[in-house]
């Protein structure tokens, strides 16, 4: 809890450096289930040459890439959590970068994110979508899950709004800010970002993480084709 406090307190990359060693076991690293459902919604779009996780962290999206794809690269700005990843998986690719302004030049088939949109603020957003529209080669897949929005009445709407609430405080009284906002990334306003830059967007549900009540799927995998 101390370290996590320390690590609010830093800034995102710096932040990340400390969490790095012990990332893995935090509830912020993409879960596996996650990443089987989202390897078995995206494997009927493979396979792929060359495949790219935008925010890769410690790795975790190299499960969904390393199958799918016969080159894989991760791309992050925390030198920690590259350091973790380089270790795990010694035959992938990493790229040191913000990717805000994403390095490549329609070198990749694939691209996946996992948990970090949150991360950027809408108006930083686009730049993000530019610069994967731009690291894709024609005909290229930007894919990544989305969690469907919890009900009013459910622990997680208020846990998540809560946690906002808390950052936007932190982030009005403390700097450097440490921005992470889980409402911001609402499946409108990233449809809307991601025809913006470029890109032809639809959705298939994620079965492999089930439904809710009304029959809705708990989580939908968006597909952003660059034309
Ligand atoms: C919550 S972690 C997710 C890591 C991994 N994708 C996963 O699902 O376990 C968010 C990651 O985004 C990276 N990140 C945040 N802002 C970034 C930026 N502007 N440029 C590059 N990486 C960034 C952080 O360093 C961190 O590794």
């Amino acid at each position: 809890m101390r370290e996590l406090m320390v690590q609010a307190l830093s800034s995102v990359e710096g932040g990340y450096d400390r969490l790095a060693p012990k990332f893995d076991r935090t509830p912020f690293r993409t879960p596996d289930r996650v990443l089987a459902a989202t390897a078995d919604a995206l494997r009927p779009f493979g396979p792929f040459e060359r495949g790219l996780d935008v925010c890769c962290g410690t790795g975790a999206g190299m499960r969904v890439l390393e199958p799918l794809c016969r080159e894989v690269t991760g791309v992050d700005f925390s030198a920690g959590m590259l350091a973790e990843a380089r270790g795990a998986h010694p035959g992938a690719e990493w790229v040191r970068a913000d990717v805000r302004v994403l390095p490549f030049d329609e070198g990749f088939d694939l691209a996946v994110t996992f948990g970090a949109l949150g991360h950027f603020l809408p108006g930083e957003r686009p730049a993000v979508f530019e610069g994967v529209y731009r690291a894709l080669r024609p005909g290229g897949l930007f894919a990544f899950p989305i969690g469907a929005p919890p009900p009013l009445t459910s622990a997680w709407y208020w846990a998540l709004l809560g946690f906002d609430v808390a950052m936007r405080v932190r982030n009005a009284v403390w700097r450097p800010p440490f921005v992470m906002y889980y409402r911001t990334c609402a499946l409108g306003a990233l449809r809307e970002d991601l025809t913006a830059a470029g890109f032809t967007v639809t959705t298939v549900p994620v079965t492999g993480l089930g439904r809710r009540e009304d029959g809705s799927p708990r989580c939908r995998l968006i597909l952003a084709r660059k034309p």
